[in-house]
């Protein structure tokens, strides 16, 4: 009876086992079991012929057909483990990021490089113009005491004007109070206070740096921003010499189509006082919205340097004269780009920045 049917069972295994094992990815595998141990595969041949044999016989080849298929599938499951993991890693490799790798890119054209961010380039620009015109460029910190940010400003404590002014405090009273400078004024004093000290008076000076007020960010407004304080104590210094300065500024940096005008205004460090506007850069002068149709918008403030400012620092105002400019740094790039709203300019959009 044994002719009838492939007994030979350790063929058949080595076979199946051989046809498994071929097997290279989880794909190829699954076909191997599917012609190996499926339906039309020899094993299952091998089951179906079992009728054919006499009962004894059937039981026998019954069970060791049935142990057979046991260690091929188990097997199976094996080979499926170890491919699953190697193409487990294969993808992984293949996704790996090396952000320590250098992209050359196309050999041909030159690496691609940052560049300064807009603001940086019209602090630099602006220090440019004022260089030129025989300024020297002058630095403070942005965590001020109270004498140099209000008091040596003609702010004494509970002065209204200190309401002007949002301000971050960072120490309150003993042994002194600390803010984050609201304006780079303060510079000035520490430039007076130097210049009488080393003996180095007159003064041309520029100093730009960062500010910072507990405003709320809108299209014109930042809570951290930057200005470019201006200071001149000489002999015979006139509101003259202010006007003919912020003018030639004005012209050098924005180009002759644009002017400068001083609206009378109040500040306490300075008298008089006056607001630095300058034509509007969307319109030139002919109204429109941005400029709310005067033609004009206003970019900071200036004054003759006030005779109580010149006695906290220990300078006769009998003797010497002097002038004064602040205004806001990205308020220049913003009308110089004509940039809409100011708050693009902290958003680190690379689409935006990459146009500068
Ligand atoms: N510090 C003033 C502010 O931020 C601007 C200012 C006005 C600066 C008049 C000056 C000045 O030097 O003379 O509001």
């Amino acid at each position: 009876m044994s002719g009838a049917v492939p007994l030979d069972l350790a063929a058949l295994e080595s076979a199946t086992e051989r046809a498994l094992r071929a097997a290279e990815t989880t794909a190829e595998l699954a076909e191997a079991e599917t012609s190996a141990l499926g339906k039309r595969s020899a094993l299952a041949g091998a089951h179906r012929s079992l009728g054919a044999l006499d009962e004894e016989d059937r039981r026998r080849v019954g069970r060791e057909l049935h142990e057979l298929r046991g260690r091929m599938e188990a097997l199976a499951a094996e080979l499926r483990r170890g491919l699953h993991e190697r193409e487990r890693a294969a993808a992984l490799e293949a996704d790996r990021l090396d952000l320590t790798e250098v992209v050359l890119g196309d050999l041909r054209s030159p690496i691609a490089r940052g560049r300064t961010h807009p603001v940086t380039q019209t602090r630099d620009a602006l220090e440019d113009v004022f260089v030129a015109m025989g300024f020297k460029v002058a630095e403070g910190p942005e965590a001020e005491t109270d004498w140099y940010n209000f008091e040596a400003l003609n702010m004494p404590p509970s002065h209204p004007a200190r309401g002007m002014y949002d301000t971050f405090f960072l120490e309150l009273g003993e042994p002194e109070t600390i803010v984050l400078r609201t304006h780079t004024s303060p510079v000035q004093i520490r430039l007076m206070e130097a210049a009488v000290r080393e003996g180095t008076l007159p003064i041309h000076a520029v100093a730009p740096g960062r500010c910072f007020r507990r405003d709320t960010a809108d299209a014109s407004h930042l809570p951290v921003f930057h200005q470019v304080e201006g200071l001149v104590v000489d002999r015979g210094i006139t509101f003259g010499d202010l006007a003919g300065t912020i003018e030639a500024f004005t012209a050098a940096y924005f180009g002759p189509e644009v002017h400068s005008r001083l609206r009378p205004s109040y500040f306490p460090f300075t008298e008089p006082s006056a607001e630095y506007d300058i034509t509007c850069t969307i319109c030139l002068g002919a109204g429109c919205r941005t400029c709310s149709n005067t033609g004009w918008l206003e970019l900071g403030g200036s004054g003759m340097v006030d005779p109580a400012v010149f006695l906290a620092c220990g300078i006769d105002p009998e003797e010497w004269s002097g002038f004064a400019f602040g205004f806001g740094i990205d308020r220049c790039a913003q009308m110089r780009h004509q940039i809409p709203d100011m708050r693009a300019l902290v958003e680190n959009d690379l689409r935006f920045l990459r146009q500068f």
